[in-house]
C-alpha cells in the first residue's frame, strides 16, 4: 500500500489497527491509493473533532481568540506577496535509471553525515549528493541527477482558460494576514489580539515516504497573535509548567541534551528569549498533555538558523517521538512585522494599526511662510529656492530666527534676510497615536501528526485479570476518545436487549458519544472496545433486571463496579 513498505513495526501495527478500527483510511484505495492522502474513519473523525475541539477550548473560549474560515485556493498575488511563490521549494532530483523523483536533501541525509541537508544553498547540496553516490530508492542504480528547486504549492487556474492563476494554500496563516485590514477594524484597533482558523493545507511534497505522518493534504491550527513589537505576554499563569527543551546550543554540542525545566526558568535563563514564544509553548504542553500525548515523548526543540522559514526570525517545534522518530508536531515561531509589510507593499492597504498614546504627546513643530511679494522682486528666480532654504532651516536650525534676520544660501551665495519676512512661526503640535506594523507570533499546529502520536502513544498491550491472553490496548484519554462509553446486552435473548437499548439511549440523551455492541462473545466485544480505546464499557445483566444496576468496566484497569441505572450518566461524566 502506497509508500508505507519501509516503516517499522510499531508504525505498521498502529496502521493496521487505525484501518480495521475505523480511525484511517487510504484514500482513493479501490484505485490503488496515492501517497501523501488519508481519510479519516468515523473514529478518526470524532477523535479529531474532539482534539479540535479542546484546542478551541484553549485558544478561542479560554484566549479569547477569535476564529476566522477562509478561502484554501489563494489567488496568485497571495504568494507571490507572502513569499511562497518565489521560496516555498525542496530540492528535487531525478533518479537517470527508473526516472523517479526524489528529495535530494534526503538522499544526501541518508547517505552520508550531513545533517539538516535542507538548510544547504543547492550548489552545496548538488556536490555532497554527487559525492554521496546514493542509490535510488526505487531501483538501486545511483543517483547522479542534478538538484533543482521545485515549489511546493498546487497550482490551478481560476476560471477558464490560463488567465488567472491560483494556488491551493499552503498554510491556513496567509488567509487571516489578508483579511488584516478588516480584523483590524473588528478588534476596534486595539492591540494585542489573536486570530485562529483551523482547515486544510495543501503542499505537493516530492516523495512522502512517512505515511500518516507527511501528507500532502493535510490539516492546520493556527494562531496568528498580533501585537505592538516591544509587548510581550504575561507568563505569570504558566511559570511553573514543567517541559523539555532542545535549544540551538544543545543542538549544536556533541553531547547535547534535553533540559528539563519550566517555561519561567528558561526565559529567566535566556533559553527561550521572548515571553510570548515561551507563552505559546506553555499553552502548547499544558494542551498535548490533556490530549493524551506522553510527555516524557515529547519536547520542543528551537529551529538552527539555517533551518528556519523564510519568515521566521526564531521558531521552537513541538515534537513527539513515534517509530518516525521525532516529529515535528506544532511550531512556535516568530514571524515579526514580514506579511503584514509585504501583503502591505503589494496591495498598497494600510494594514498599520493606529495605536493612542496614553496621554496625548505634544511636539513642537516650527515652520515659515515667505513674504514672495519681498522676496519675488530681490531674489527673482530664485525666490522659491530661497523659500525652500528658509524652511530647511526652519527644521534644522529655528534658533537662528530668534534675532532681526537670519542667513541663507542659494547657489553659493549667501543671503541675509528679515525675520519679519519670512513669517517665522513655532507652533505647538499634539499626537495621539501612531501607525504601527504588529509584529506576530504563530503557533501553528499539524492536526493530522497530533492524531497520530495520540494514537501511538496510547497504544499498550497487557494481560488483564479478566482475560488469559494478552490484549492490545488504546489507552487513550476519556477527554478524546472517540466514544465515552460503550454499552453492552450480556446475551442477545432473555429480554436483556430492549433494557440494554434504553440505556443506550439515556446515555446518549445526555450527550455522551455511545456504541452499542451485541455481536459475539461479552470477552470479545471486550478487546474490541480495548483496541478501539473506548475508556468504559456498560453490561446490562441478569442482576439488571432484578436491581436496575450495570456493571461499569473501567478500560485501562479492568475493574467493574455496580451502578444503578439511575446513577449512569452522573458516573461516567465524571470519569470522562
Ligand atoms: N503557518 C506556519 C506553518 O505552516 P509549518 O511548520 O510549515 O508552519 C505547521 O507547518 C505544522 O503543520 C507543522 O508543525 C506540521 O505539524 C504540519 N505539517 C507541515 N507539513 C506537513 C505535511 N506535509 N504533512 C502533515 N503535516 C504537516
Amino acid at each position: 500500500m502506497n509508500a508505507d513498505d519501509e516503516t517499522p513495526d510499531v508504525y505498521e501495527e498502529v496502521i493496521e489497527l487505525a484501518k480495521r478500527r475505523g480511525y484511517l483510511y487510504p484514500s482513493f484505495e479501490i484505485y490503488g491509493g496515492v501517497s501523501g492522502f488519508w481519510d479519516y474513519g468515523p473514529l478518526g473523525k470524532e477523535l479529531k473533532k474532539n482534539i479540535v475541539d479542546l484546542w478551541r477550548d484553549r485558544y478561542v473560549v479560554e484566549e479569547g481568540f477569535r476564529e476566522i474560515e477562509t478561502t484554501t485556493v489563494g489567488a496568485e498575488q497571495v504568494y507571490e506577496a507572502s513569499g511562497h511563490a518565489e521560496g516555498f521549494a525542496d530540492y528535487l532530483t531525478k533518479c537517470g535509471g527508473c526516472g523517479g523523483y526524489f528529495r535530494a536533501d534526503h538522499l544526501v541525509e541518508d547517505h552520508s553525515d550531513v545533517e539538516n541537508a535542507d538548510g544547504l544553498p543547492r550548489e552545496e547540496l548538488a556536490k555532497l549528493l554527487a559525492d554521496a553516490e546514493a542509490p535510488c530508492p526505487a531501483c538501486g542504480e545511483t543517483i547522479t541527477g542534478e538538484v533543482t528547486d521545485f515549489n511546493l504549492m498546487f497550482e490551478t487556474n481560476i476560471g477558464p482558460g490560463d488567465s488567472r492563476k491560483g494556488y491551493l494554500r499552503p498554510e491556513t496563516a496567509q488567509g487571516i494576514f489578508v483579511d488584516f485590514h478588516r480584523l483590524k477594524r473588528f478588534y476596534r484597533e486595539k492591540l494585542p489580539f489573536g486570530v485562529t482558523q483551523v482547515g486544510t493545507a495543501y503542499r505537493n511534497e516530492i516523495n512522502p515516504r512517512s505515511g500518516v505522518v507527511r501528507l500532502r493534504e493535510f490539516n492546520q491550527a493556527e494562531l496568528e497573535y498580533f501585537k505592538l513589537p516591544d509587548d510581550e505576554l504575561d507568563l505569570e499563569e504558566y511559570r511553573d509548567v514543567d517541559v523539555r527543551l532542545y535549544p540551538v546550543g544543545e543542538q549544536e554540542k556533541e553531547d547535547g541534551e534535553v533540559l528539563e525545566t519550566t517555561v519561567g526558568e528558561a526565559v529567566d535563563d535566556g533559553v527561550i528569549a521572548s515571553e510570548s514564544i515561551a507563552y505559546f509553548v506553555a499553552v502548547s504542553q499544558e494542551w498535548y498533555t490533556e490530549i493524551g500525548v506522553d510527555p516524557s515523548r515529547l519536547r520542543f526543540r528551537q529551529h538552527l538558523p539555517d533551518e528556519r522559514a523564510h519568515y521566521a526570525s526564531d521558531c521552537w517545534d513541538g515534537e513527539t517521538l513515534t517509530s518516525h522518530g521525532w516529529i515535528e508536531v506544532n511550531g512556535v515561531a516568530d514571524r515579526g512585522t514580514y506579511d503584514l509589510e509585504r501583503h502591505m507593499e503589494h496591495s498598497g492597504e494600510e494594514l498599520r494599526v493606529f495605536q493612542e498614546y496614553p496621554e496625548p504627546r505634544v511636539t513642537e513643530e516650527t515652520l515659515v511662510d515667505p513674504d514672495m511679494s519681498e522676496l519675488g522682486p530681490r531674489f527673482g528666480g530664485d525666490a522659491n529656492k530661497v523659500a525652500d532654504a528658509l524652511e530647511d532651516l526652519a527644521e534644522n536650525d529655528p534658533g537662528a530666527f530668534e534675532g532681526d534676520s537670519v542667513e541663507v544660501q542659494v547657489a553659493g551665495e549667501t543671503h541675509e534676510i528679515d525675520v519679519e519676512t519670512t513669517g517665522f512661526e513655532r507652533r505647538e503640535v499634539k499626537e495621539s497615536g501612531e501607525n504601527v506594523l504588529p509584529q506576530v507570533i504563530e503557533p501553528s499546529y499539524g492536526l493530522d501528526r497530533i492524531v497520530y502520536s495520540v494514537i501511538e502513544h496510547s497504544l499498550d498491550h497487557d494481560r488483564p485479570e479478566d482475560s488469559e491472553d494478552e490484549r492490545r490496548v488504546l489507552r487513550m484519554s476519556p477527554s478524546v476518545a472517540p466514544y465515552d462509553a460503550a454499552v453492552f446486552p450480556l446475551v442477545s435473548k432473555d429480554g436483556l436487549e430492549p433494557i440494554a437499548e434504553d440505556v443506550e439511549s439515556r446515555l446518549r440523551d445526555a450527550g455522551l458519544m455511545v456504541d452499542y455492541d451485541a455481536s459475539g462473545a461479552i470477552g470479545r466485544r471486550y478487546r474490541r472496545h480495548d483496541e478501539i480505546g473506548t475508556p468504559f464499557t456498560v453490561t446490562v445483566d441478569y442482576d439488571t433486571k432484578e436491581d436496575d444496576t450495570v456493571t461499569v468496566r473501567d478500560r485501562d484497569s479492568t475493574e467493574q463496579q455496580r451502578v444503578a441505572v439511575d446513577e449512569l450518566v452522573e458516573h461516567l461524566e465524571e470519569r470522562t
